[in-house]
């Protein structure tokens, strides 16, 4: 007779606000504690998000929060693991300017709509997810481009999918064509980001 594990993974994508996070063993960050519209949700931490996340984070930003959970029918226990944390939309439209008198100009948001489902995963969506994230902050536009998790958008043999904020639809894009990518659509963010962080040569110190 064979004995089934009776446990389900799937996918998720919830939105909540940040409450706190969970640290072990006095440093070790392994969870975010959210409050979604289903109530208090314990978040475990992919291994790759512990190190990069801002413990800084205000609490109550909104957050988009994209992974995999995983019901143990036995222990009747869910489990939530992120894989992806990203400011939520809405939360960036409610928020006032941020106060940087570095930056002459406001910060226009733009969104990139990212297929967060299997099949668009499976063909090296996740990888390109971490190199879009990589490439927005390498260039200094991680306030000003969001990237936004989406479920599936119909072309799956074809995924990884993508949207550009000007509405560009891209299919089968991998890691190692992000970084073209965002220069192609940025290359004036980028440009002006650069400029702005420019030392003047004979500034006075
Ligand atoms: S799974 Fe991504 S388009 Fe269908």
């Amino acid at each position: 007779m064979h004995i089934y594990t009776q446990t389900q993974v799937t996918e998720f994508c919830l939105e909540g606000r940040f409450l706190d996070f969970v640290i072990k063993d006095g440093y070790k960050l392994k969870a975010l504690l959210l409050w979604t519209s289903e109530g208090e949700c314990y978040v475990k931490l992919a291994k790759h998000l512990r190190s990069t996340f801002d413990l800084r984070l205000p609490k109550g930003t909104w957050l988009q929060v994209v992974g995999t959970k995983q019901y143990d029918a036995k222990k009747d226990k869910l489990t939530l693991k992120a894989e992806r944390v990203m400011a939520a939309r809405e939360e960036m439209s409610k928020q006032p300017a941020l106060k940087n008198q570095n930056q002459p100009k406001p910060a226009k948001t733009q969104t990139i709509l990212v297929c967060q489902k299997s099949d668009c995963m499976k063909r090296g969506g996740k990888a390109m997810c971490h190199a879009l994230e990589s490439e927005l902050r390498n260039n200094g536009l991680e306030d000003n481009v969001i990237i936004k998790g989406t479920g599936c958008m119909k072309n799956c043999k074809a995924g990884p999918n993508l949207v550009m904020p000007d509405k560009t639809r891209y299919s089968k894009i991998q890691a190692a064509q992000v970084s073209a990518l965002i220069d192609k659509h940025f290359g004036a963010e980028i440009q002006e980001q650069s400029e702005n962080i420019a030392v003047p040569r004979f500034a006075k110190v």
